[in-house]
């Protein structure tokens, strides 16, 4: 017995990398003496973007001559540098959420960043945990990580330290309560206390703890005042309440007003001036060096936006021989260098290891040189014209690699699924027989001929200023897009052995699918990026086992969710605590497949679980540092789990911990992720995965005090291989 590979604790791999979190005072000290060579008119114009294609990148500042500081470059995208090549197209953050690995999430994170540094981009727009995606049908869902507040979190952790490690600045995004497409630039977000604290600022507690340099505000209202010129949520809860010192930025023309946006706390405008009415109006500019000649904005105020910009370009060492920006978003993009260098591999192992096996009967998977192998639709293939025939992504041709919108890049390739199964197949002698439309009959016919049928089908969404088969960024149903329920039944009607590839940007409702009999195995292999065929080959033929879990729930019905996105101007985000899991736990409601459910070609038995908390209770008291109350990221104790993987082939597994708060805490969700850990087993190997709990993981916020606290009582403990998989359960108590 031996094992292959573990990550102990919760250290990150960043931390382990030795990144200095006090870099703040130091990156402060250089931006507060820079400061006092800058004139009014320079400090406004740091501040400030040029306007919509003033400069090489999507959003670009205006370079003081005072100082040796440059028009600073803003650019998307949190999957990879959009409108240049040639890049590396990354997995989607969705696909980076269902790895559950901390390890490869810093990876990606290091390998955007790399890019992001050598093309010359100061800020790379990223990473994405608003929306959160407590509407399944939620249209950028797939730009963050996960539904689940804590995994989210982690995820923005690793993301922005592995970028920030590569001397990028990470971006934050988009703050806050930002949950879908239709109605963005007007609707206002309406949560709660207590559901913006636990649900929504939660990831965001990470990103600052992460020291992320700029946070971006969204498009959104928040309780009627738009997030830009918000009081509440950017000077009080996004400065005070989490400590942040780097800058916020405005989302592009989210910003409304001069004056109350820079008392609120907004530091940088993007683009500058442009789509406001009258077209060419800039609320800041020379308009902010006026505002604070007539009084309404505090010098001080400008000082400080200026200073959180600096400071956050020190943070970085942007300082230090940072590379000119070398392409243009506006030309085609194309770099005088390459910056790709390795990248395939991460953006290949991301892909690989967030495949999600939802299905696996008879051991159909991993295929064992079937004689003939039929190929089935058009998900199989590379859109005809071209993986980027369509601008941004913006159409649901070919194999389904990305959604849609400004989160995207261009591809440098696409590796079709087909090409990949091919490949493999020529190394078996196994027959391929394609079918490469979503025609059923065509479908059909292609399977009889064949021992075994893998048909392909997906759901796409995207951003909002684009519509793609009448859905308007948000998705209007979960159903596969093209008739591919259709697609697979007819399939399964000729072929006995059926397995279901799904591309697709979040959950779909496969009760159809899941009814016919001939369907063996299903696979979710996301939003994988470029090496899309790769990845799903390394699973399909079972090189890898799969191991990657996913990342929200899979209902049996849209209307088993509670949440999703509405056509009007008040979101009342009536749903409280209770999305994704904790909505079905709550309700006892049957989801199809459980929040963080994925097979393997290996199985794990779960023994000695260790509970060692000790904890006291009431609220934080301590000072603020970056990410909240100091205390809240205090260690309180640690829960473990022995792991054998007692199958014949090896493989990883994601033991998940689950706490419920003692009564308490009143109204509280029944169970809430609070620990994760992706164990490596060899056949027959054997490791414990270790979960360490902050102070932050047992508390929930109360709505009186203003405070974080850990409730007395009793607290149970849930550990398992996914939200309702759970193998064994204990309990500690906190003394009130
Ligand atoms: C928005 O309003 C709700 C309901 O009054 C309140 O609980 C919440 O704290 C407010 N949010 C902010 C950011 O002020
Ligand atoms: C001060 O200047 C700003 C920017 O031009 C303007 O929006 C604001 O109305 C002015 N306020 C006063 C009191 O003059
Ligand atoms: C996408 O597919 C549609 C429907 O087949 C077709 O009309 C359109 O031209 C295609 N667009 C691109 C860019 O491939
Ligand atoms: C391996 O462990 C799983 C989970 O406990 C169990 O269901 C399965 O029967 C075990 N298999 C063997 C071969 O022991």
């Amino acid at each position: 017995m031996r094992l292959l590979f573990f990550s102990a604790l919760t250290t990150s791999a960043a931390q382990a990398s030795g990144l200095a979190t006090s870099g703040w005072d130091a990156a402060y000290s250089k931006a507060q003496a820079a400061l006092q060579k800058l004139s009014q008119a320079e400090k406004a114009g740091i501040a400030t973007g040029v306007t919509w294609e003033g400069g090489p990148c999507v959003g670009n500042t205006y370079a003081p001559s005072s100082i040796d500081y440059p028009s600073l470059c803003l650019q998307d995208s949190p999957l990879g540098i959009r409108f240049a090549n040639p890049v590396t197209a990354f997995p989607a953050g969705i696909n980076a959420g269902a790895t559950w690995d901390r390890s490869l999430l810093y990876s990606r994170g290091v390998a955007m960043g790399a890019e992001a540094k050598g093309l010359g981009v100061h800020v790379q727009l990223g990473p994405v945990s608003g929306p959160l995606g407590k509407n399944p049908d939620g249209g950028r869902n797939w730009e963050g990580f996960s539904v689940d507040p804590y995994l989210s979190g982690v995820a923005m952790e690793e993301t922005i330290r592995g970028m920030q490690d590569s001397g990028v600045q990470a971006c934050a995004k988009h703050w806050i309560g930002n949950e879908q497409e239709v109605n963005r630039d007007t609707i206002s977000s309406e949560m709660a206390d207590r559901q913006t604290h636990e649900l929504y600022v939660w990831p965001f507690m990470n990103a600052v703890r992460a020291d992320v340099a700029s946070v971006m505000c969204s498009y959104n209202k928040v309780n009627g005042t738009w997030a830009c010129e918000s009081e509440a949520i950017l000077n009080e809860l996004l400065k005070n309440e989490l400590g942040f010192r780097g800058y916020v930025v405005s989302d592009w023309n989210a910003q409304h007003t001069g004056v109350n946006s820079a008392l609120a706390g907004l530091d940088m405008t993007m683009p500058g001036s442009d789509f406001n009415t009258p077209r060419g109006s800039i609320f800041w500019g020379s308009n902010l060096v006026e505002a604070v000649a007539n009084g309404s904005v505090p010098q001080s105020r400008l000082d400080d936006m200026v200073t959180r910009i600096l400071a956050a370009w020190y943070l970085v060492n942007q300082d230090q021989g940072y590379p000119e920006v070398s392409f243009s978003s506006w030309n085609g993009g194309k770099a005088s260098v390459d910056v790709t260098a390795d990248h395939a591999s991460v953006a290949r192992a991301v892909a690989r290891d967030s495949i999600v096996l939802l299905k696996n009967e008879a051991q159909t998977l991993p295929l064992r040189q079937p004689k003939s192998l039929a190929i089935i639709g058009q998900d199989a293939i590379v859109n005809p014209a071209g993986p980027n025939a369509c601008t941004d992504r913006g159409c649901d041709n070919g194999t389904l690699a990305m959604g849609w919108g400004s989160g995207t890049a261009e591809f440098p390739y696409l590796v079709a699924p087909v090409d990949a199964i091919q490949a493999q197949a020529d190394k078996t002698g196994t027959q391929i027989i394609t079918s490469t439309t979503d025609d059923a009959a065509a479908g059909a016919e292609a399977a009889a001929a064949a021992e075994t049928a893998i048909v392909f089908i997906n759901s796409d969404s995207g951003e909002g200023y684009i519509t793609v088969e009448n859905n308007p960024g948000d998705r209007n149903n979960l159903d596969p897009w093209h008739n591919g329920n259709s697609l697979v039944q007819s399939v399964a009607s000729s072929n006995k052995n059926v397995i279901v590839v799904i591309h697709s940007v979040g959950p779909i409702i496969l009760e159809t699918i899941l009814a016919q009999p001939s369907v063996k195995a299903i696979i979710w292999a996301g939003l994988p990026g470029q090496e899309s065929g790769n990845a799903l080959a390394d699973i399909l033929y079972g090189s890898t086992s799969p191991s990657g879990k996913i990342p929200y729930t899979i209902a049996k019905q849209r209307s088993d969710y509670g949440a999703g996105w509405i056509y009007a101007q008040t979101d009342s985000f009536t749903e409280g605590l209770f999305v994704d899991y904790r909505h079905f736990d709550k309700n006892g409601i049957d989801p199809r497949y459980e929040f963080g459910h994925g097979l393997s070609y290996t199985e794990f038995a779960y023994s000695g679980l260790s509970i060692n908390v000790l904890a006291t209770s009431g609220p934080t008291i301590g000072s603020i540092i970056s990410g909240g109350p100091v205390e809240l990221f205090e260690s309180v104790g640690t829960v473990s789990v022995h792991i054998v993987n007692n199958g014949s082939v090896e493989g990883a597994e994601v033991a998940q911990l689950y706490i419920g708060l003692p009564e308490s805490a009143p109204l509280s969700p029944p169970k809430q992720l609070r620990g994760f850990e992706k164990v490596f087993l060899q056949a027959a190997g054997s490791g414990t995965a270790t979960f360490e709990l902050t102070r932050r993981d047992l508390s929930y916020w109360d709505v009186t005090l203003q405070k974080w606290v850990v409730p007395s009582g009793t607290f149970r403990v849930y550990v398992g291989a996914s939200s309702r998989d759970i193998r064994l359960q204990g309990t500690f108590s906190v003394a009130s």
